[in-house]
């Protein structure tokens, strides 16, 4: 229909086309967690989120959270689309299957893990007949085939029980990517609850196959009671290029333990302390609503990898819809992932970057480029030239001063999303709101604003990012917030502030300050439409700012599980 393609991403990752009406999936505007999501049975493409990605042998994987058949969330199997770039994907057949006992009531996420001797395994959760949730193992059954479209089952799954003090069954797993430990075992973690708290569960074995679990967790807190997907990886400050978790960890390398909770991917960054074997945080933050956010927007369920390719760490995310489920049978399709991004540590080992991955410049088209714009207060550029519901836009903004910013509020950090509301992109500032507005209708009515504002605080500058999606679409009941997140930027020696921003049909997937920010929307626009909308630059702030560069492409479609599918 019109509504699907209009809609329809044309280079983020979904399922093929055909698959539409086999399947559905239960979903709460805004949310992605299961337990609301059995409110709003709908008949669409059934997509969640991402399970084991990995580079092995020249092939990209990328697994992802399938239900083949059923009305209801609960058949969960693993879809499979492999490729070469990240980019152009291509579908193949389910790779694990709902058949055995240990997993006979969905195969949940899990990881990859190439062990010694380029030998490769997956564990991953599975719901058994009494719906406890246990850890089972695959392997390839056929090794000459590039694509590993066939999985063997390990005869003594479940390899792992829900067993053990405090432990809830219901409440275990998403094992991790396994390391090896000084005493040359592996390890992998497991997101439980443990007592009422949250944890990542330690588990050593010999072979991946027989596992004992340690007497303490990798690292645990009381501020929540569960955490799905942990991902546990290291980083070295300042470079970013990627550490692959089972060989050695050189000197001066950090770990992160990314964890999804509250509908969001949140992180910390600490050390693994390889006698204690457990992850010690650089700082403890019992409110969580402070910890370090991978994404500020719609992105759930990560999961990374080390890609020996390029040597780089890759992290993928969920993005799901935000119109209402009979849009989305209208639309014959649901829920997409963020474009794959290098991750990697800043200088001072504070924050995490993240960047799309270079192969996706691949699909730009001609470049559009200015420099030396100025953007008086109430300044409006507009970027013509590129298809504005298919571009890929990069601007960098220069501050003429910093003698105007704001005081800031520590207080607008338990609540980014509020503060984005009162400072809309219209609320002038001393330094700020600039930034990009996209898929904007003729006369501004509809439009989608990224921006960002400049604070003080006593000894640093701190930038808000928005990606506000009020005006998004004149259709109502839409889910439509005001993302946002605040970087530090030492803006004494760094005067410029960058924005890149992918637009992708229903995608807005921003970067800001070089990926100290990340934020990923969904919009639904009805005013514009192809070849109508408008996209600008402006500043509304009071200090003018200047934009040394701006560049735009347009976006060719890319390959995406479509082939032999038309
Ligand atoms: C994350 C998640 C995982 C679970 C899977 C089930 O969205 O809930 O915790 O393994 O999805 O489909």
């Amino acid at each position: 229909s019109i509504v699907s393609q209009r809609y329809r991403t044309a280079y983020h990752f979904q399922p093929p086309k055909n698959w539409i009406n086999e399947s559905s999936y239960y979903r709460v505007r805004g949310t992605t967690s299961k337990e609301k999501n059995l409110q709003h049975p709908a008949s669409y493409t059934t997509f969640i989120n991402i399970s084991g990605p990995m580079y092995y042998n020249g092939i990209y994987h990328e697994f992802y959270q399938y239900n083949p058949n059923g009305s209801v969330w609960g058949n969960i199997v693993w879809g499979h689309s492999v490729s070469t770039d990240l980019i152009n994907w291509i579908p193949l057949e389910t790779a694990i299957e709902r058949d055995t006992p240990s997993d006979i009531n969905g195969c949940w996420t899990g990881s990859a893990t190439i062990l010694p001797g380029n030998r490769l395994v997956i564990i991953y959760t599975g719901a058994d007949p009494e719906k406890r949730q246990v850890q089972n193992i695959v392997v390839p059954k056929n090794l000459s085939d590039p694509y590993l479209r066939e999985w063997t089952k390990a005869g003594n799954n479940p390899v792992i029980q829900p067993v053990g003090p405090g432990l809830n069954s219901g409440q275990f797993r998403d094992p991790t990517t396994g390391w090896i430990g000084p005493d040359g075992l592996w390890r992998i973690a497991v997101g439980a609850e443990l007592n009422g708290d949250s944890a990542a569960l330690l588990y050593k074995s010999k072979d991946f196959l027989n596992w004992t679990r340690v007497d303490h967790s990798l690292y645990s807190s009381n501020s929540s009671s569960m955490w799905e997907c942990p991902d546990f990886f290291a980083v070295l400050p300042g470079n970013n290029g990627g550490l692959d978790l089972s060989a050695a960890i050189p000197n001066g390398a950090k770990h992160v333990l990314k964890m999804s909770l509250d509908s969001c991917d949140k992180y910390m960054i600490g050390v693994y302390d390889l006698k204690s074997d457990i992850f010690i945080p650089d700082t403890v933050l019992d409110d969580r609503r402070l910890w370090s956010r991978i994404d500020y927007g719609n992105f759930y369920a990560s999961k990374s990898f080390f890609d020996s390719k390029k040597g780089r760490r890759i992290i993928w995310g969920w993005t799901n819809e935000t119109d209402s489920s009979s849009d989305d049978v209208a639309k014959g399709w649901a829920g997409i992932h963020a474009i794959p991004r290098t991750i990697w540590l800043d200088s001072h080992g504070k924050q995490l970057l993240q960047w799309p991955v270079e192969e996706v410049e691949s699909l730009r088209g001609n470049e559009i480029n200015h420099q030396g714009l100025e953007l008086k207060k109430g300044g409006l550029f507009e970027i013509k030239g590129a298809d504005s519901f298919q571009a890929d836009v990069e601007i960098d903004f220069e501050l003429t001063s910093i003698d105007n910013a704001d005081p800031f509020d520590p207080s607008w950090l338990l609540d980014v999303e509020k503060h984005c509301r009162e400072a809309g992109a219209s609320v002038s500032g001393g330094i700020g709101p600039f930034g990009l507005v996209v898929l904007a209708s003729d006369n501004m009515e509809e439009h989608t604003a990224v921006h960002f504002r400049v604070y003080k605080s006593e000894h640093k500058y701190m930038i808000l990012m928005c990606s506000d999606l009020r005006s998004s679409s004149l259709r109502p009941g839409l889910y439509t917030p005001a993302y946002g997140g605040f970087f530090e930027y030492d803006l004494e020696k760094e005067k410029k502030i960058s924005l890149r921003t992918l637009i992708d049909r229903s995608a807005v997937e921003s970067f800001g300050g070089g990926g100290r920010v990340c934020i990923m929307a969904r919009v639904y626009p009805v005013a514009v439409v192809d070849g109508s909308a408008h996209m600008y630059a402006f500043n509304n702030g009071s200090a003018t700012v200047r934009v040394p560069q701006l560049r735009a492409w347009s976006m060719r479609r890319a390959q995406v599980n479509v082939k032999g599918m038309e």
